[in-house]
């Protein structure tokens, strides 16, 4: 059981996924993230004693553009798939969800990705910001917490454990692998396994394009405490010492987080009634 420690909740969740179930969970809590590069599916057992992840299973969607559902009928099927492999392993019916839509986008953006859930078969579904729900599991009162996914980069600064600010642009992984792309002559395909593949040679490379994101962290954090740390998230600053370059460039603390592609997905299941 992961009670209260975020990092061994994100250490179980790894350690759960793709594995089958050990049992039907008592009271499960299911979050869909349904991300740019990939959908995510947690299912938590929750009790008195904390978040125990049972099921935890990723696909690629391709019906998401920036966090937006641009294709509503692959999305729905990618989520029915999802659903139906958990409902089948772990023995029991799960009828409710929750789900995140990246800050800022207008409300029926933000609607579809319920609408996708309900399609797919939950008939209740929560509706939450992804930097809310990357909060959920980090656990940060004071500090602000950046989700660079597959297509854009949310900010959410949080005092007292209040949210202060919100804000999310284009801008991520995706992005980085069109800067080596074209650095490299290849596919952005091909850039991608290189990225994951080759880090320290990448990063030089992409150096350009991580000062890009920083330089968009700087302006969603204007106006706001300097002194807050930044708490990274999503899974497109997993590139070794991606981290330090954003510490460098921006003159900020920056902490990195285990397993940080499960960050947002876990915080969405913790959004669950
Ligand atoms: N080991 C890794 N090294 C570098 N980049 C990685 C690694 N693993 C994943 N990524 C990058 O992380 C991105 C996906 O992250 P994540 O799952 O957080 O995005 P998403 O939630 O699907 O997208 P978004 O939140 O923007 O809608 C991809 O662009 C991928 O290239
Ligand atoms: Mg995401």
């Amino acid at each position: 059981m992961a009670g209260g420690d975020p990092h061994a909740l994100l250490a179980a969740a790894a350690d759960q996924m793709g594995k089958p179930p050990e049992g039907t969970p008592r009271r499960p809590r299911v979050g869909v993230d349904l991300g740019t590069a990939s959908c995510v599916l947690v299912v938590l057992d929750s009790s008195d004693e904390g978040d125990c992840p049972v099921w935890v299973e990723s696909a690629g969607s391709g019906a998401l553009q920036d966090g937006v559902v641009v294709d509503f009928a692959r999305a729905v099927a990618t989520v029915r798939a999802l659903r139906d492999r958990a409902v089948d392993a772990l023995g029991t019916e799960l009828s409710t969800a929750a789900t995140a839509y990246p800050p800022c986008i207008p409300v029926a953006d933000a609607r579809a990705c319920t609408y996708v859930c309900e399609t797919a078969g939950f008939e209740d579904v929560t509706l939450v910001d992804e930097v809310t729900a990357a909060q959920r599991t980090l656990e940060i009162t004071d500090g602000v917490v950046v989700d660079v996914g597959g297509g854009s980069t949310g900010v959410g600064v949080f005092r007292d454990g209040r949210l202060e600010r919100l804000d999310d642009r284009p801008g991520g992984g995706h992005h980085l692998d069109l800067v080596l792309a074209g650095a490299l002559g290849v596919e952005t395909g091909e850039a991608e396994r290189f990225k994951r593949e080759r880090p320290t040679d990448a990063l030089p490379i992409l150096t350009p394009g991580l000062h890009r994101i920083a330089e968009s962290i700087r302006a969603m954090t204007r106006g706001t405490d300097a002194d807050l740390p930044l708490h990274l998230a999503g899974g497109a600053l997993m590139i070794p010492r991606a981290g330090d370059v954003l510490a460098q460039y921006l003159q900020r603390t920056v902490v990195t987080h285990p397993h940080a592609l499960l960050i947002t997905p876990l915080g969405i299941a913790r959004s669950a009634p």
